[in-house]
């Protein structure tokens, strides 16, 4: 038998057409769309004729594999983009960021404000010396500061490096050293679940021992008594006092970098992702505005962190480019009750939802009591990403938060990638749940074999992209080796997602998990997705997560760590049940051989489920570095919970 390189088990049948309503009035509507992303440079163009460039670019693309340039010698700045275009007319005065603090404080920013904001901190930022070039690092809370620090930057072509509120001193510390920034802009805390983060505290740790940093720039936000040092910590506010409010844009390349974003995904060491301006911003407004049917009465909220890639795309860069109404909320989904976000939705009129797999199974966990109290019915479009959303999850999410009426866009893509690259259109789509359906137009992804050959409809392989796309990352910081070496080595100018992926019938993508996860039971390669997905389609399960575990005869035992809904009991019986749940739905291949219960799963402070650390406990291995683990206490539990 030829040997397959990714098992294809699930047969989800369940297809979704988007309502004649939702397609009638949706931004895409022809499906023809495809056809002209067929000549991917001449889309690309067209789309990127969408921006306000100050001089027009002189050639599309030049493609050096790994080094991609695009829209080469034109000129423009990002933060024009997302306001200056704004204010020639009505816009000005529409809100561009609806703030909610996790206490039900509130405050807008309409674009006229934004705008006004941003150049006075951008004149602050080069009272300090910060010029084109000169990376700045951000430490801050989910706070409208944060996004016009970000716009800032890019007003004045200082890239910045945006560092997750939740990471450690450490984790900052090497973060500015890096990047060797002049600045770093924090707050003295944020909020989170009813208490405080000490960001201050925590950069005055991060920086004890850093000699690059000239200021550190503090927004008074929790209002917690911090040490000030004389003239190296300055507060926000009084230097926005003495600012003056024009600040001219930066004519930038189109290639200068717009910013730096360190990624550690779910394993190894943490890597600065580069991206480039003209590229990026065509790649984001474009895809926010299909992908999301935007309108100008929408009321978006993508429930992500400017922490991470799908902040600095899509709540900062693509819909600000488009001027849309961006909804931003600090504080948890759980906080002071766990109806919070339905409570939001239904205040701001919210019209577009976007968040993650991980936390649609954290709301299945609680069940449908608390989202079933609030009227939800100003959504219209829900939006997932992040992990591969399990059917179950989905139908869930479509069912209790979308009212059974509102299409999802499970959106793949990364880091590295910048933009969504596999996604609904969805007004045109037939929605399967479970798979993040086609590539958007004008993006070349395939699912190809060891030799780079294009496995067969109904198999499954490896998901690279074979052509060049405007938003992709232009290098690893200090680090063109590395870009080279991860994702361009397997096959000769084919970028090499990392991710295994089948293709059913119709030619739809089903993502299947990292291929470094992938578990070989007697020789049978199975991903991740599929296990975990039989086993959340039973009733009682909420989560799951599958490793393989050395094994003498069949090379890897399948060990699953299931979470149960609340107020079930995992028991011997259950166990079984579940076992003969995955052998019905997938195959008896794929039958686990041990079910461990837990009511965590280890996960990045993204949300990305850690298989590694589950692989270990179960080996019995001593787990070393958990810094990569929100919550380590969850390592502990299992750990000493496990029997083995
Ligand atoms: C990895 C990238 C993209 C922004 C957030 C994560 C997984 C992401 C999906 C999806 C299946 C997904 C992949 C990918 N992933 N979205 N819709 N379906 N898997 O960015 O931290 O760079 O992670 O997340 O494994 O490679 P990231």
């Amino acid at each position: 038998m030829k040997e397959k390189h990714l098992e294809a088990l699930l047969k989800e049948e369940r297809v979704f057409s988007p309502s004649e309503e939702f397609s009638q009035q949706a931004v895409i509507q022809d499906p023809s769309i495809y056809d002209q992303g067929q000549d991917y440079l001449s889309f690309w163009e067209e789309q990127a004729k969408n921006l306000s460039w100050f001089s027009p670019w002189e050639k599309t693309l030049q493609w050096n594999p790994p080094f991609a340039q695009w829209f080469i010698n034109g000129k423009l700045n990002a933060s024009y983009n997302c306001l200056d275009r704004h204010l020639n007319d009505w816009h000005r005065n529409k809100a561009a960021l609806i703030f909610e603090g996790e206490m039900g404080d509130s405050q807008v920013l309409t674009y006229q404000d934004l705008h006004r904001e941003v150049c006075k901190f951008a004149n602050v930022l080069k009272s300090l010396g910060v010029k084109k070039g000169d990376p700045v690092t951000i430490y801050l809370p989910m706070i409208p500061e944060a996004i016009i620090a970000m716009l800032a930057c890019a007003r004045i072509g200082a890239p910045h490096s945006v560092v997750f509120g939740g990471f450690s001193y450490n984790f900052l510390r090497d973060r500015v050293q890096e990047v060797q920034s002049k600045v770093v802009i924090t707050a003295d805390g944020g909020f989170r679940r009813g208490k405080t983060i000490p960001l201050k505290v925590n950069t005055d740790l991060a920086l004890s021992d850093v000699d690059c940093v000239n200021n550190v720039i503090v927004v008074e936000h929790t209002k917690e008594k911090v040490h000030m040092e004389e003239g190296w910590d300055l507060w926000y506010h009084e230097e926005m006092a003495k600012a003056p409010r024009i600040c001219p844009p930066e004519p930038m390349d189109s290639e200068d970098t717009l910013f730096i974003l360190y990624t550690s995904g779910t394993t190894g060491e943490p890597k600065g992702v580069v991206h480039s301006t003209g590229g990026y911003l065509t790649g984001v407004s474009t895809t926010h505005r299909w992908i999301f049917d935007l309108k100008e009465e929408d009321v978006y909220w993508c429930a992500e962190d400017i922490g991470w890639i799908t902040g600095h795309s899509y709540v900062v860069y693509g819909p600000l480019a488009n001027g849309a109404t961006v909804l931003i909320y600090e504080g948890s989904p759980e906080y002071p009750h766990r109806g919070r976000y339905w409570e939001i939705i239904e205040k701001y009129q919210v019209s577009i939802f976007y968040t993650s797999p991980t936390a649609i199974r954290t709301f299945m966990k609680w069940g449908p009591y608390y989202p079933q109290k609030i009227d939800l019915s100003s959504l219209r479009l829900l939006g997932s990403v992040g992990e591969p959303i399990n059917p179950e999850a989905w139908v869930w999410f479509h069912k209790y938060i979308g009212s059974g009426k509102c299409p999802i866009v499970d959106t793949w893509w990364q880091t590295e990638t910048g933009m969504i690259m596999l996604t609904p259109l969805p007004g045109i789509t037939n929605l399967k749940p479970g798979s993040c359906t086609v590539p958007f137009p004008g993006v070349k992804l395939e699912i190809v074999d060891k030799n780079g050959d294009p496995v067969p409809y109904g198999e499954g392989g490896y998901l690279v992209i074979k052509e060049p796309w405007p938003a992709m990352f232009r290098n690893i910081y200090g680090n063109p080796e590395f870009l080279q070496k991860t994702y361009f080595e397997h096959w000769p100018g084919v970028y090499f997602t990392g991710d295994g992926a089948k293709w059913d019938k119709d030619g739809y993508f089903w993502v299947l998990g990292r291929v470094d996860d992938v578990i070989n039971v007697s020789g049978r390669r199975l991903g991740t997705m599929e296990v975990e997905s039989a086993l959340v389609d039973h009733p009682l399960v909420a989560e799951a997560a599958c490793v393989g575990i050395k094994h003498e005869l069949k090379g890897q035992a399948l060990v699953a760590f299931v979470v149960m809904k609340e107020g079930v009991q995992g028991t011997p019986g259950l166990g079984d049940n579940l076992k003969n749940h995955v052998v019905k739905k997938i195959g008896a291949l794929a039958r686990p051989d041990d079910i461990h219960f837990t009511t965590e799963l280890p996960k990045t402070r993204s949300g990305k489920i850690l298989r590694h650390i589950l692989r270990d406990i179960a080996e019995g291995k001593t787990i070393g570095d958990t810094t990569i683990v929100a919550d380590s206490s969850v390592v502990n539990s299992l750990q000493s919970n496990y029997r083995r």
